[in-house]
Formats: C-alpha cells, structure tokens, sequence
C-alpha cells in the first residue's frame, strides 16, 4: 500500500514547461479566483452591466485601429499569427477594441442608450515578464457606450473602487486626469512639443522617439533624468477647451459627491492611443508600473475609429493575478469550501463494481461522490482526507451480503450503518 504510492514517485526529466510568462492556475489558488470572479459579477450586475465575452482572437486590424500603431501594445506586444486561411490574427492583447467592435457588429447602438458590458477575459502580450506582469493574464473590464456626460465616468470608477474595497483592499489611491479632446489636444500637444524641443539635449532617446510619434508618453517616462523636465512641463488641465473642462470639473464632483478620494496627476496619459479626457488608475500605494491595479478612460473616438457612429464610450480593465497578489499581501484569505463529498471505499473485486454503481446512484439523486483509489482501505480513507470529502461509504464482503454498508463522517470520525436507500436519502439533495 505505502510502496505503491511512493514508487509512484519516479525521477523525470521535464521535456515542457509553460510558457515563459505564464503560469498554470492550480486547485489550491481556484478559492482566490472564485471569490474575485464572483466578486466581479455581483458588483457588476448591481451596477445593471451585463457580461459579454468576446472571443480570444480578433482580426489584426482591429487592434491596430483600435489601441493604436504607435503605442507599446500593438508595436511590439502583440501575438500575431496567420492563421490556415491565410488571415491575421491577434491574441486579445486589450479588452476594449473587441468589446467596441462586437456592440458595433450586434447592432447594440440601436438598443436604448447607455449600453452597460462588463467582462472577465484572458488577456495576451508578449510584454517582459517580472512580478505583476505576465503575458497572458486575466482582466476583469467595463464598457459603457453612449453616455457622454460625467456620472458615467465616476460610475466606473465607482465599480471599481467598490470591487476592490469589498475584497478588503482598502489602502488604495485613485489618480484621475483629464487629456482633453480632439479640440483642444492638439494645442495642448503643440505646447508640449514647444517645451520639449527646447530641452531636446536633455531628455533620453526614447523620448526623442516619443516627441516624434507619441509626444503625450513623454510624460510618463520614468527615466531619471527626464523627471525634472516633466515636473516643470506644460499640463493638460490647463489647456482644455470649455466643454472637456465642465466635463474635468464634473467629474471631480461626482467622484466627492460619492465620496472616494483621488489625486489629480498630471502625468498620467495611459498607454493606448484611444483616450480622450477622463484617465484613470487605482494602485496600492507602492512604486512601479507593475503595480497599477486598474486603468481606465473615456474613449469618445473609438467606436468612430472602427468604422461605427459617433459613440461617447468609457471603461475600465482591471488585473486579476494583480488584485489577488494584493489580497495575498495583504494576508486577506479566499474561503477553500469544504466539499461535501462522498468516497465510496471498497474492499475487493465485487466491492469496485458496487463502489461505483453506488457513486453513481448518489449522483444521480443530487449529491456528489467518488470512487476511492483501487489500493487498502486505509489508503482509500487518507485519499478521502486529502481532498476534503465530508463522509466516505465502505463497502467488504460483509457489507455486500447484507446490504448494509458503513458509513463514516470523517469531520466527526464516528462510524454508522445504512442501507443504499438511507444513503441516497441522505445524500441526495430534494429538488425543491
Ligand atoms: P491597461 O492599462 O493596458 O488598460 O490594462 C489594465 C490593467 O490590466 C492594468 O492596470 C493591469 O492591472 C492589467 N495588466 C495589463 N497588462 C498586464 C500584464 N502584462 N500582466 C498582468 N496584468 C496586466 C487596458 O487594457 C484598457 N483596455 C482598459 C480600459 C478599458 N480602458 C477603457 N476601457
């Protein structure tokens, strides 16, 4: 009995592991998930969102569109591949741009206005990996399209903070700033790229590239010598026009009418060229652009972009592996619900047979059985304690020739006898 089980133990030689970025959710991490993913679709469906879920490759196009040819993402984080019929596709690197084309593509601008989407998809962007960043990760997401007006913007907010306070994360900050529209970034723009060509020597190279082809990034290098040139630069609150600045000025409103701090910071832009006035993170408070738990904005342009009608959108995209990092750190525990499950042991040829007509009849009555492992019965009951099951049956000789089969509460250890009937009863749950 013990030697089967620790010759099972052999030395080997791994041929594969998983990818480099990846990780395997196990078991024992699924309580962290189950609490998070419900956690999403409680607070979401009481905000009124109802999910979608896109699928996990969309044409190249899209994302190119969408997210945008000169950021990060698309430039060099996308996994790109023709696919048998010789078209491109993409691994959803973003939640946003699917979500857009598929309200498009459903006629959902049709439906009344605000459309309220919510999401918990995988996510894939060959970004380097280091704690807090993989490629491939999981989002929790909101969209809602055809609501310009502010409310809409602290509502999402508001989801999110919500989601995150409810979980026990508490010591968090919430940074908002608004980069205006397409009226008037184009002069904040200009300003901008004055200031910076004046200072052209002292900034780094990417930089340089960013005042060619992304001038709004310049401000969110991290690089050590260009943060006091970011700290005297012109900021986009100060350049926006009448309508993004109501817009700025009422959803600072909202968010202290519901009563959620924030900081306003000027160098927040975010990574995707989609955005227009209101962006957003929440992060706990420790340095690092791995740490950011949720970034969102308001995305007036997108629907458009793609080829759609003029649609106000806003949202926000959110890292699962990042809350649960944070929850971990901050020693808060997900539930592991004991299972109340049945192994049905056995002892001998007949007894397997019985076994597992008996883990079958309690199945089909509404309760949840397995079949102990073909090795002793004692071995057959540590197996039961190792995956948490609240009784095992067992089944000899004796049992089979007088029907009568033990039954064991392994949380209480103490020992009964009942017939197939009693345990299906016992067992089985009513249908009510
Ligand atoms: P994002 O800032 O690229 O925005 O991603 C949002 C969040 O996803 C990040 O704050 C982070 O928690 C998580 N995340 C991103 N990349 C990784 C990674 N490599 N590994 C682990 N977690 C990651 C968006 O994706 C936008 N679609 C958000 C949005 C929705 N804006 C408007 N609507």
């Amino acid at each position: 009995d013990e030697h089967l089980e620790s010759s099972n133990k052999q030395e080997f030689q791994m041929q594969f592991k998983a990818p480099r970025g990846t990780t395997d959710i196990l078991p024992e991490e699924r309580p962290y998930w189950r609490l998070v993913e419900s956690m999403a679709e409680k607070i979401s469906e009481n905000f009124g969102y109802s999910r979608i879920d896109t699928p996990i490759f969309e044409d190249t196009g899209l994302f190119v569109k969408g997210v945008g040819d000169s950021t990060d993402i698309v430039e060099k984080e996308t996994y790109t591949f023709q696919d048998r019929g010789g078209d491109s596709l993409t691994l959803r690197p973003e939640g946003t741009a699917p979500v857009c084309r598929s309200y498009l593509e459903n006629g959902m601008h049709n439906l009344p206005q605000p459309v309220r989407l919510y999401y918990l998809v995988p996510n894939f962007r060959y970004e380097r990996p280091q704690s807090g960043r993989y490629r491939a990760f999981h989002q929790f997401g909101v969209e809602v399209f055809g609501e310009a007006k502010p409310y809409v913007d602290a509502e999402v907010i508001e989801i999110s903070w919500q989601f995150l306070s409810e979980l026990g994360l508490n010591d968090l900050r919430l940074t908002l700033n608004s980069i205006g529209d397409k009226e008037c970034r184009p002069h904040y723009i200009g300003q901008l790229r004055e200031y910076y060509g004046a200072r052209q020597t002292d900034i780094c190279d990417d930089c340089s590239r960013r005042l060619e082809n992304n001038p709004l990034r310049l401000l969110d290098c991290k690089e050590e010598k260009c943060q006091p040139i970011i700290d005297e630069a012109p900021s986009s609150i100060d350049h926006l026009c009448l309508d993004c600045e109501s817009h700025w000025n009422g959803l600072k409103s909202h968010i202290t009418d519901i009563g959620i701090p924030f900081q306003v910071d000027n160098r927040l832009v975010r990574g995707l060229d989609y955005y227009s006035r209101t962006v957003f993170e929440i992060a706990p408070p420790i340095e690092g652009r791995t740490s950011v738990i949720t970034g969102g904005g308001r995305y007036d342009g997108l629907v458009e972009q793609i080829g759609g009608p003029k649609t106000p959108g806003i949202g926000f995209g959110m890292g699962l592996e990042r809350v649960i990092e944070n929850l971990k750190r901050s020693e808060i525990k997900a539930q592991q619900d004991d299972r109340d499950i049945v192994v049905v042991a056995h002892i001998g040829d007949e007894a397997i047979r019985k076994a597992s007509t008996l883990a079958s009849q309690i199945r089909n009555s509404g309760g949840a059985a397995m079949v102990g492992p073909s090795r002793g019965l004692r071995s057959q009951l540590r197996y039961a304690a190792s995956v948490g099951a609240s009784h095992a049956v067992i089944i000899g000789e004796d049992e089979i020739s007088t029907g009568v089969y033990k039954l064991r509460n392994l949380r209480k250890s103490d020992q009964s006898e009942a017939t197939v009937e009693e345990i299906l009863t016992f067992f089985g749950k009513e249908e009510d």
